[in-house]
């Protein structure tokens, strides 16, 4: 199938000029795969892309054989940010030397355009292997990440556990969001979590983060029933939080666990991820994922020690100082 169409030269188009109707049959497959490798629903996102896309305004590249559109990838600039949303090549395409073509044009692009000083993609649809040379490598930092999943009926046994201090857990709720902005951006200096998304940095891109979770359904729909947050006793302040979405009727996903750094170690952490998993479990999800970088390793070590076995690995991408 895939040879018929090789017989033309792969040429890379501005997506902005492809028409829904050429990009469905992507999306369609790309809902398979990610319903398949990830148990999420990704019909709320394909149903935005198209919307954008129908009023040609999804800017990014698309790889095509002809007139038939084989590879897209979309980009969204937040000041000087540009952000990779999306990459995907259709299995019979998605070999490292597409996929080199699809990413270097769209990054070029991304560098091109003025204002842009920093790139970020977290690309979980990659084929590459590991040790494949990425475009303009000068400029690029690469994390690897994991997508890990748990079966939720293994949480129903985990033993509830009370923190070596004193804590008041609470259900997510609105007013609590400005504080949690500055809990995650305590919580997240110095680490490498803030190199791969420099939004943990400050406390405007920590609001930034929280909006984009809760607002729009990237990581899946908020879950604020399945989403807990821990006030330290003494100090009445936010101390740790884990928020949770829904990414299919079956399927929670944990969108951000983060402790203080001085209320580490306590079992907080655990507690909270724990509560999380088990309202998540009665909101009816068979399973649970999250993604971790593969040197976090305290997050790691907590995350299998509940009982999350790791599914994939893909590739957190971060071109600066071009
Ligand atoms: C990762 C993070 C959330 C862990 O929070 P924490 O409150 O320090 O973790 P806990 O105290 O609950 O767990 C710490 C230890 O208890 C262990 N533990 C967890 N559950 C346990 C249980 N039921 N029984 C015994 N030990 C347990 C953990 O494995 C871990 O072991 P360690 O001491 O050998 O490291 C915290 O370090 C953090 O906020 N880091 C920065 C943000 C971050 O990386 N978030 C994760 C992004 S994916």
């Amino acid at each position: 199938m895939a040879a018929r169409f090789e017989a033309s030269l792969p040429e890379i188009i501005e997506l902005q000029k492809v028409a829904v109707s050429d990009l469905d049959p992507l999306l369609a497959e790309e809902i398979g795969v990610w319903q398949q490798r990830f148990a999420w629903d990704f019909r709320p996102s394909a149903e935005l892309l198209r919307r954008f896309l129908q009023i040609h305004s999804l800017y990014g590249c698309a790889l095509a054989f002809g007139s038939r559109i084989v590879g897209y990838a979309y980009q969204v600039c937040e000041g000087r940010k540009g952000l990779i949303g999306d990459f995907y090549l259709l299995r019979d395409f998605a070999r490292p030397s597409y996929e080199m073509l699809l990413l270097g044009s769209i990054v070029e692009g991304l560098m091109r355009t003025p204002g842009i000083r920093r790139i970020e993609s977290q690309l979980m649809m990659l084929h590459m292997p590991i040790a494949q040379p990425l475009p303009f490598g000068q400029h690029l930092t690469r994390h690897d990440r994991y997508f890990m999943e748990i079966d939720t009926a293994l949480t129903d046994r985990l033993p509830a556990v009370a923190p070596d201090f004193r804590v008041t857990f609470l259900p997510w709720a609105e007013r609590y969001q400005e504080e949690i902005a500055h809990l995650v951006t305590a919580a997240y200096r110095g680490h490498v979590d803030s190199d791969i998304n420099d939004q943990y940095r400050t406390i405007p891109g920590a609001r930034h983060f929280l909006m984009n979770i809760i607002k729009f359904p990237g990581c899946g729909n908020f879950f604020p029933a399945g989403s807990v947050l821990a006030i330290d006793d003494s100090s009445g302040r936010v101390c740790g939080v884990c928020l949770a979405s829904m990414v299919s009727p079956s399927s929670g996903h944990v969108t951000q666990l983060c402790i203080l750094p001085s209320a580490r170690k306590a079992r907080l952490g655990y507690e909270l991820l724990r509560q999380c998993l088990l309202l998540l479990l009665r909101a009816g999800c068979s399973t649970v994922s999250l993604t971790v970088t593969c040197t976090n390793v305290d997050a790691i070590r907590l995350y299998e020690s509940v009982g999350f076995r790791t599914l994939a690995t893909f590739p957190a991408l971060v071109w600066d100082g071009f």
